[in-house]
């Protein structure tokens, strides 16, 4: 087990696709004192609107042209060995990986997930959960593995359904939720490294 003390933090890469609300609050977490990670890249498969987060913050960025996957992958793992990432950390990033690439960071790879997994992987988890008339969702940070949203659970947080939500509101609230689980999570997870 690393000791993390001081400057020793774990370097960890946010894969992002979309608007990146995860992605700034794990960087302004990490600019807490006690965090024992730090932000130092951002990989995105096209531009994303969360990028500018990137930017913001003065954090290194790439966006990874996709097309062929291969390419891609090998692209992003020599980037991930040049800034000596630890841990990558999905947030919002709609790829699927390589069982190649995820063996380059077994289990390294963290993802998170707006539902109560094993329950409703996938998309459209929070019109799902409408319709069947669910009391309860949440989000969950786990492992990434072959499988989708099936790795291990690291954290969970359970968020009440109201009777008048839409998949809209309560995504809203979910997402509030998801940016105070997600740095637990992987101070939880780092922990053990
Ligand atoms: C989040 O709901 C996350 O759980 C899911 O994609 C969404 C990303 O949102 N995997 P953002 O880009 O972090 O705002």
């Amino acid at each position: 087990m690393v000791k993390l003390i001081g400057i020793n933090k774990i370097n960890i890469a946010v894969f992002i696709s979309g608007k990146g609300s995860n992605l700034k609050s794990l960087i302004e977490y990490s600019k807490n004192k006690k965090s024992t990670f730090k932000v130092d890249l951002v990989l995105s498969d096209k531009k994303a609107p969360g990028l500018k987060y990137a930017k913001r913050y003065n954090i290194d960025f790439s966006i990874i042209n996709y097309s062929k996957k291969y390419k891609a992958e090998k692209f992003a793992l020599k980037l991930l060995k040049k800034k000596k990432i630890n841990l990558i950390c999905f947030a919002g990033f709609m790829r699927i990986i390589s069982n190649k690439f995820l063996k380059e960071f077994n289990g390294k790879i963290l993802n998170i997930h707006p539902s109560l997994l094993p329950k409703y992987k996938g998309l459209n988890t929070h019109e799902k959960v409408i319709k069947n008339k669910e009391n309860y969702s949440g989000c969950t940070v786990h492992l990434v593995n072959s499988r989708l949203d099936s790795g291990k659970i690291i954290m969970q947080k359970k968020v009440k359904v109201f009777r008048n939500d839409t998949p809209v509101s309560l995504k809203k609230r979910i997402l509030q939720y998801e940016h105070k689980l997600y740095p637990k999570a992987i101070s939880k997870f780092i922990a053990n490294f």
